[in-house]
């Protein structure tokens, strides 16, 4: 499928005003995307668990304007108006306006909040883009009864994807893959599909953990992140490394050997920050306290015989990983030793979800 099938072809008699409202949760990378080129396209495919409980909800009033020159909106972050938000969200209605033409036609009063804490070190970007993009699309749908749930759950990743990559893969649950990969059918660089072949009943309830190891405010972002890529030494080979795990995943997703699953994930966050240790310039993203709690996870993994394991964003925060059935074991463990090493002590339960929610 081509950018050009989600332009609309045909004038739709669209409302006065109205509201929308969609939540929509964040998701968690076991291959990660770190790479891109062109408009917001992956340099390599990842695969995400759709998260549940952390969750962008946004609703948006829209009512039609006079003069269609230019985007009107305005933003609401827990109930203040929040003009730092803007141009973050004008940028996305420039890149996204040959797909929702009507944009320019509208005022909007975008209301916003996260169930995470604000700079908790959780990206917001993945939920909140994703919850935007839904919320617009579903004006689209309300001029246009025929828009199949298919057609419209990919073009809401693929305008997701036009705000932040990651969004892109927010829409569906449990598993979701984005990028072209010769071993996923219909994989696309424009948009994230539900993985929805063999899945293992153990990944249907996996369990994810967030340890909030730095709450402060991200010390690179992830657009300046993604840029290191550009002439990094080892970006060529990352890609490969990355296309590569995602084909040794899906056996493994399959069978549920947790063995293989622990080893590949660990590798991708470690090959992650890697990366960034070695771009110019360089970053660290890791804490002293990150280490340490990776080092007691391995620990715990070899005197317990337990299937715990951890992965990283482009951060310090830690996400542990574990199925359902080592919950009460490795809740205790995160408990009585991983605790300490959080900022205030603040850890977030989460676990694999299945997707947005119109509300
Ligand atoms: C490390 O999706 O935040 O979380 O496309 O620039 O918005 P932009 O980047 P973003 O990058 C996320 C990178 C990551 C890995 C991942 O989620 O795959």
């Amino acid at each position: 499928m081509q950018e050009q099938q989600f332009i609309p072809s045909k004038k739709y008699q669209l409302p006065e005003e109205g509201h929308v409202a969609w939540e929509s949760p964040s998701n968690i990378a076991l291959v990660k995307y770190w790479g891109k080129y062109g408009e917001q396209l992956p340099k390599n495919t990842s695969i995400s668990f759709t998260l549940s409980h952390c969750k962008t909800t946004t609703k948006i009033n829209f009512k039609k304007k006079d003069a269609e020159k230019d985007f009107s909106f305005e933003v609401y972050l827990d109930g203040k108006r929040t003009e730092s938000f803007e141009p973050k969200i004008k940028q996305f209605f420039e890149r996204v306006e040959d797909y929702l033409p009507f944009l320019k036609q509208y005022h909007f009063k975008i209301e916003t909040q996260n169930s995470f804490p604000h700079s908790s070190g959780i990206a917001s970007s993945a939920s909140g883009m994703s919850a935007l993009a839904l919320c617009l699309l579903q004006l689209e749908r309300q001029a246009d009864s025929a828009m199949t749930e298919e057609f419209f759950n990919k073009k809401a990743s693929f305008l997701a994807r036009l705000g932040s990559g990651s969004a892109a893969r927010s829409i569906k649950g449990n598993l979701v893959v984005w990028g072209e990969h010769q071993a996923v059918r219909e994989s696309s660089n424009l948009y994230g599909l539900a993985y929805s072949d063999d899945v293992h009943a153990v990944f249907k309830d996996y369990q994810d953990t967030i340890l909030l190891v730095d709450r402060g405010e991200k010390q690179v972002s992830s657009t300046v992140g993604h840029d290191l890529m550009h002439d990094h030494p080892f970006a060529e080979q990352r890609f490969t490394q990355a296309n590569d795990n995602l084909e040794k995943l899906l056996p493994i997703l399959a069978s549920g050997n947790l063995e293989e699953f622990i080893h590949i994930v660990e590798q991708e966050a470690l090959s992650l920050h890697a990366m960034m240790m070695t771009s110019h310039p360089y970053f660290i993203l890791m804490k002293p306290n990150t280490l340490q709690i990776i080092n007691k996870i391995w620990e715990f993994r070899q005197t317990h015989n337990s299937k715990v394991c951890f992965t990283l964003d482009a951060g310090a925060n830690v996400h542990v990983l574990y199925p359902k059935e080592e919950k009460e074991e490795v809740l205790d463990f995160i408990k009585n030793q991983l605790v300490g090493y959080c900022q205030k002590g603040m850890y977030i339960c989460d676990e694999v979800g299945f997707g947005a929610k119109s509300i």
